[in-house]
């Protein structure tokens, strides 16, 4: 009998992750295994200007970039020459950000003659319900499945029926602000800094609704609609916060937070299931930097415990942005036989075919 072969390593790849204020790097196995991965973030550089300035972002990206991939290699034990890949995200984003990774992951895979692996951020974000770090257990969620994305710059509803972009599609998202977004203008008007979504929700969780003097309607809310809006919410505070009756005190502005929570909440766990209802799909995963947020974790695994739907809310380092999960989808490209030749271009806009268009379109 001829002796068996060794077993081929499993692929791994390295993801590169530049999009927007984090500069991100990890190498991950294909089974979602992260190798290493390190995350930095520019907050404090943002934060004195109430938010992302695209051309700060750049050139702290490029100050960070290749630091962080020859630190994340190091931390994984390997070489370059031993990874099968170099994916990176390459849209969508701001296009001075997501060029200096996409440069970066460009010249390494030339340099060491492998695949580019050309990664939608969005696309990243829906699959990091499949990373594991060390001591987790493998993911229990299997396709199909409706993913809600929600962070500083995207939200909308998808039907993931596999892990590449042509599996994936958006049932209705937002026709105006994301709802991360109308956190921070929310957390901006009630002077609790920037980012504000995390403040905004340590205060909601001591404020009472009953108490805030303002009302708040569920915005979208026509018969089987999936398209969102929070702009409509996000003005009100405003012209609650400048008129008579505006907040006072710190208790106040705890009420506001927690109607204003209650209100955004809602909307997102209604639609949620509505879009599974409409589907006819038993999973749902929830994604993105404000799957972090106390109240909608909570009301979702709540809300789907009734309706005999399971959820998986992945771990919070997997839901802001991070490169393991562009290292994952990468892998995931590799095995469909993607590969993008090293002419890839960045774009702002996601390759994920949009149905609600932002700030028109149909009302439904
Ligand atoms: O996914 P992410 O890290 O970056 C983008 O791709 O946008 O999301 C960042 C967003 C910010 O708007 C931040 O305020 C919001 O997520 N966020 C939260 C919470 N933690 C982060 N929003 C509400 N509640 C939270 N606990
Ligand atoms: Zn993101």
């Amino acid at each position: 009998m001829r002796p068996s072969r060794p077993a081929p390593p499993p692929l791994t790849v390295l993801g590169i992750e530049s999009s927007c204020d984090e500069t991100a790097a990890a190498v991950v196995r294909v089974d979602g295994v992260v190798l290493a991965e390190r995350v930095h973030s520019q907050i404090a550089l943002h934060a004195p200007f109430g938010g992302v300035v695209p051309e700060v972002a750049a050139r702290d990206h490029l100050r960070m970039v290749a630091p962080l991939v020859t630190q994340t290699l190091a931390d994984a034990g390997m070489a370059l020459a031993q990874l099968d890949a170099i994916a990176v995200t390459y849209r969508p984003g701001l296009l001075g950000a997501l060029l200096v990774g996409v440069q970066m992951a460009k010249g390494l895979a030339w340099a060491a003659d492998k695949p580019l692996l050309g990664v939608d951020h969005l696309v990243g974000h829906l699959l990091s319900v499949f990373l594991r770090r060390e001591g987790e257990a493998p993911a229990t969620i299997t396709f199909p499945f409706i993913g809600l994305l929600v962070s500083g710059g995207h939200t909308s509803l998808y039907r993931c029926d596999g892990p590449v972009p042509t599996h994936i599609r958006e049932l209705g998202g937002t026709r105006d602000d994301a709802v991360g977004e109308a956190y921070d203008k929310v957390a901006k008007l009630l002077g609790l800094g920037y980012p504000g979504g995390p403040a905004v929700d340590r205060l909601a969780a001591s404020g009472d609704v009953t108490r805030a003097r303002l009302s708040l309607r569920l915005p979208m809310m026509q018969k089987g609609s999936l398209e969102m809006s929070f702009s409509g919410i996000k003005s009100a505070v405003a012209r609650h916060v400048r008129g008579p009756d505006g907040p006072r005190n710190k208790r106040d502005v705890a009420d506001v937070c927690a109607l204003f929570q209650q209100v955004v909440v809602r909307t997102l766990v209604l639609k949620t299931l509505r879009a599974a209802a409409q589907e006819k799909l038993t999973r749902v995963v929830v994604a993105g930097g404000v799957a972090a947020n106390s109240a909608l974790r909570f009301e979702m695994r709540r809300a789907c415990k009734r309706s005999a739907l399971s959820v998986v809310v992945p771990p919070l380092n997997s839901c802001t942005d991070n490169a393991a999960m562009i290292a994952y989808a990468g892998v995931q490209k590799l095995l469909a036989g993607g590969q993008d030749p090293l002419s890839l271009a960045a774009h702002t806009k996601t390759e994920l075919p949009p149905v609600t268009r932002k700030g028109r379109g149909r009302r439904r």
